[in-house]
Formats: C-alpha cells, sequence, structure tokens
C-alpha cells in the first residue's frame, strides 16, 4: 500500500506537507510517495491511496481531517469518510480530458527514475534525425508557448543548418498570466520533458540543452534539478547530451525567445531583431532549437504512439490537445487536457462550473496578458487556433482566466497599458512610450475628460503600437484594451452602467 502525497506548489501552498507530517506522525510505517498534482486544484491537497484492489483518491485533505480519516479506516478503506472520492479517473472532470501529454503528471511517483521507461527515446534512437523531424511534422504539432509554430518546420531549419555546435532551448518562463501547465509537468512529471528534449537533441543535432526556469519557481527548480541528477545518473545524460537549468530573470519579456536567449548569454533581456532566426543564429549565435515546455513533453507521446494518433486528436489545424489551464474567479479551477475544437461555453460553464462567486460571468480572457477580453456572445466559439483567430482572440499557451460581473473592464483596459509600460523592453518607441501614453488616456476616458478626443486618441494610439512595435508585446497589448472597449462601453462611461445582480 503506497500513500501519494502532491509535492506540486500549488497543494504545498494548501498544506501538502503539513497533511504529509500528520499522516505519517498517526503511521510512520507508510510507504509514502511525492507526485504531481493531478490538476483538479479545488480537490488539493489531493491525497490518494494505493491499494490492492485500486487507487482511490480524498480531497482537500487539511491536517485536521487526518485524524478523522484515521479513524474511518484510512489507508486501508475510508470509504464511509466525506472527503473521500473514488479513482480519481472515475471523477467527471477528469472522464472529459484526453490525457496524452499529462498521462502520467499526478499518477506517477515524479521522481522515481527506475519507474519511467524512456521508450519513446529508445525509439527515437532507432530513428535516422530527419525521420524524427518527418514524424514531429506529421503529427501537425505546434508550439504551445504562444505562436503555435510548427515546430517539425522550426526542427527542420535547425537540422538543415550545418554548425558544430547547435543548442536545444526549453522555454519555462512561463509568464502568461493563468498558466500553470508547464510548472505542472516540471513537477509531476519531469522525465517527461528530459525526455523529450533529449529527442530534440537527436532530431536537430544538438548537444548542449537549457531550461530557462521562471524564477518565481523555487519548488520546480528543486525537482527539476533532482530530476536531472537522477538522469546523469542513469546515463540518459552526459552521453551525448548536456541539460543545465538556468534561473529565468524575473521579466515577462524574457519569455519572448530572443529577449530569452539574450538574457540566457548573460545580458539585458531585450528583444533581437528578425532574421536571423534563432533556428538559425541562437544561442551565442549557434543554430538553436528554443521550444516551451508543453510542447517538448508532447514529443515522447508522438514518438510512442505515433503521428497519426496524435494527429487524430484536436479539429481542423489544430491538432493534438490542447492543455487549458482554467483559473480566475471559477468553480472548479484547474488543468484540462483536452482536443482542441471544445467549445468555450461547455468549458466555462460545463466543467468550469461557472464563477467561484457564484454572479454572473461576465469576461474571460485567453492566452495571457496580452490576450482579448472575451464578451458571452462569443462564447459558442471552439477552442481552436483558427476560430480564435478569426474572432481577434488567440489561445496562446492556453490560459483561460474568468472575471464575475464585478470586474471593471476600464481598470482591466488600463492595467493591460500598465502591465506594458512595466515590462517593456524599451527597445521602441511604440511600445516604449505608448503603453505609458495609454495609461494616461485610458485615466482621461474614465475621468470623462474630453472624452471623444481621448477615445480618437486611444484608437490612433493602438494603431501605431499594433502595427510600429517590435515585437508582440507592444503589437498585442491594444487586443485587451480595445477588447474591453468593444464589448464594454458602458464601463468607461460610454454607455450607461448595467444594474449588477
Ligand atoms: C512577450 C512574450 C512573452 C512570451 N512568454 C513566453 C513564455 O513565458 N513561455 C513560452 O514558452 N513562450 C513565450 N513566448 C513565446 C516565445 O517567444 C516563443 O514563441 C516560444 O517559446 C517558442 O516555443 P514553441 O514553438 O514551442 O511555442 C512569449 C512571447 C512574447 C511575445
Ligand atoms: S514591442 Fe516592447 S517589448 Fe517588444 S521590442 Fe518593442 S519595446 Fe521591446
Amino acid at each position: 500500500m503506497k500513500v501519494y502525497v502532491p509535492h506540486d506548489t500549488s497543494s504545498l501552498s494548501l498544506g501538502a506537507d503539513g497533511v504529509l507530517a500528520a499522516i505519517v506522525e498517526k503511521n510512520p510505517d507508510l510507504k509514502i510517495a511525492r507526485n504531481g498534482s493531478r490538476g483538479l486544484y479545488w480537490l488539493e491537497p489531493l491525497i490518494e491511496v494505493e491499494t490492492d484492489t485500486g487507487r482511490v483518491a480524498y480531497g482537500p485533505v487539511t491536517v485536521a481531517d487526518v485524524s478523522t480519516l484515521f479513524d474511518s479506516g484510512f489507508p486501508e478503506n475510508g470509504s464511509t469518510h466525506p472527503l473521500y472520492l473514488g479513482p480519481v479517473e472515475e471523477l467527471d472532470a477528469f472522464r472529459r480530458q484526453n490525457r496524452l501529454t499529462f498521462s502520467r503528471c499526478g499518477v506517477i511517483e515524479a521522481l522515481a527514475i527506475d519507474g519511467y521507461k524512456f521508450e519513446a527515446l529508445e525509439k527515437a534512437l532507432k530513428l535516422s534525425p530527419q525521420e524524427i523531424v518527418d514524424t514531429v511534422k506529421e503529427s501537425g504539432l505546434r508550439g504551445r508557448g504562444g505562436a503555435a509554430f510548427p515546430t517539425g518546420i522550426k526542427w527542420q531549419t535547425v537540422l538543415d543548418t550545418k554548425s558544430e555546435q547547435k543548442y536545444i532551448v526549453c522555454n519555462a518562463d512561463e509568464g502568461d498570466s493563468g498558466t500553470f501547465a508547464d510548472r505542472m509537468i516540471m513537477e509531476g512529471d519531469p522525465y517527461c520533458l528530459i525526455e523529450g528534449m533529449l529527442i530534440a537533441a537527436r532530431a536537430v543535432e544538438a548537444t548542449q540543452g537549457y531550461i530557462y526556469l521562471r524564477s518565481e519557481y523555487p519548488n520546480t527548480q528543486k525537482i527539476l534539478r533532482q530530476a536531472i541528477d537522477n538522469a546523469y545518473e542513469a546515463g540518459y545524460l552526459g552521453k551525448k547530451f548536456d541539460l543545465e537549468i538556468r534561473m529565468g530573470a524575473g521579466s515577462y519579456i524574457c519569455g519572448e525567445e530572443t529577449a530569452l536567449l539574450e538574457s540566457l548569454e548573460g545580458k539585458r533581456g531585450m528583444i533581437r531583431y528578425r532574421p536571423p532566426l534563432p533556428a538559425i543564429k541562437g544561442l551565442f549565435g549557434k543554430p538553436t532549437a528554443l521550444n516551451n515546455v508543453i510542447t517538448l513533453a508532447s514529443v515522447p507521446f508522438i514518438l510512442s504512439n505515433g503521428a497519426e494518433t496524435y494527429k487524430n486528436h484536436g479539429a481542423g489545424k489544430s491538432k493534438g490537445t490542447l492543455t487549458i489551464q482554467l483559473c480566475g474567479n471559477v468553480k472548479y479551477p484547474g488543468l484540462y487536457e483536452m482536443d482542441f475544437g471544445i467549445s468555450l461555453k461547455e468549458l466555462l460553464y460545463d466543467i468550469g462550473g461557472g464563477t467561484a462567486t457564484g454572479r454572473p460571468l461576465k469576461t474571460v480572457q485567453c492566452g495571457g496578458p496580452l490576450g482579448a477580453y472575451l464578451h458571452e456572445s462569443q462564447f459558442d466559439m471552439s477552442m481552436t487556433y483558427e476560430d480564435f483567430a478569426a474572432q481577434g482572440a488567440m489561445l496562446g499557451h492556453g490560459g483561460v482566466v474568468v472575471f464575475d460581473d464585478s470586474i471593471d473592464m476600464a481598470q482591466q483596459a488600463r492595467y493591460a497599458m500598465e502591465f506594458c509600460a512595466i515590462e517593456s523592453c524599451g527597445k521602441c518607441t511604440p511600445c516604449r512610450i505608448g503603453s505609458v501614453r495609454g495609461v494616461e488616456v485610458i485615466d482621461k476616458i474614465i475621468a470623462n475628460t474630453d472624452r471623444s478626443q481621448n477615445l480618437a486618441l486611444l484608437e490612433d494610439l493602438c494603431e501605431v503600437m499594433t502595427d510600429g512595435s517590435l515585437c508582440a508585446m507592444g503589437g498585442l497589448t491594444p487586443a485587451p484594451v480595445l477588447s474591453a472597449l468593444k464589448y464594454f462601453p458602458e464601463d468607461f462611461g460610454l454607455l450607461p452602467k448595467k444594474e449588477a445582480a
């Protein structure tokens, strides 16, 4: 019998370590395993027990619950306890998912390397670099970091660029609001990422890799370091490929790939002009395959199960699964890995259960702080790259942040400009100056100072930022601003306010 207590950052923040100590105090002989989260965050800390008849869960468990759990027969049989959930796989929120990339996350003991098979790597080692690239191309995998660029094509460019030294860089800066999928997989299934990087290295003929890790993830750093040490000891790393972690500089812009490369080289995180592409001239001027954590962690499934199996999931040109991170003011926040194509409405109401406060749901922001705010009238659209783009929205890294009707959209628009002003790298004028002016102009609109002139000014300013910015930071900041203005004009004083519920 084994008791699983998650070591995932969110579970720890909800008291998982205290629960573990209380369980051990009650029965020091129990076998304990530290796993990642299953991603059902309203149930964390979620404790699971593996018995001879199967694996069952309890949650959310607090330190105070531990005594009553043991009183009701835990861990052998606690099914009469009110926190008893039964098998996680049978919970409605889980049954509706298609866990391909996250199939092991939360299930396995995260750092037990003996239990991780590296089967996909074994397959990859029997293929030529070109065959691996072809498999990834065939799967339809697109980058999960935000831009959704086809991964196979990026790898082809790196493979075709001749150089004695090539790099794999994993973008684990995870700066988008409401996102946590990268962290979850790194804490719950770290060898999956390492395996994905090893396969990428073979595909593009790279010998050195770096994981550029968000500086606000100290727990992930600890787990990843241990996983890398274990992979060296087991001989997966250190022969043909070396892997190191580099801590991020704590700035949103360092998630953008060229700023990340500058930061990785020890410089200030400033955007680089393109061309040359990082795939041709990347880290230290060498060809570099730079990919998001989820992109790389999707590769082992593709190699193990075949490109065809992967691309049979999804809809249209959005192949495979999307790791949706549902959060904000929502009843059932968590990680939902689902085929592309589910409707936003189904996600928000059937799966997410509406708002946590029970108030009407006013808007959602998808794809991070540069994503448009969506209005109820758009909730029927399906979650594919194409449908979102058609509505001026973006899926980005899969974050979906929910707001109820108490949110003031004029303040959210102001916040978008303020965020850009704080995070701008400063290299180009439309973004550096435009965002500061944007805050001032929105303040004037809110205060009803020359409102119509300032509205016209804001629209002009947004046009300049969209068309004239060097990168997506300044180029996309107008999206949340203009969508807030378009769909919620009453919050800017342009229409009478609707009665709050
Ligand atoms: C302002 C800005 C911030 C970004 N932040 C991240 C990030 O935190 N993580 C990430 O993977 N990609 C981020 N990206 C996207 C990267 O530039 C890049 O497209 C991505 O890491 C490439 O990997 P992929 O092809 O696997 O998606 C950001 C882009 C911009 C413009
Ligand atoms: S748009 Fe902003 S973040 Fe991007 S290069 Fe220009 S100043 Fe830097």
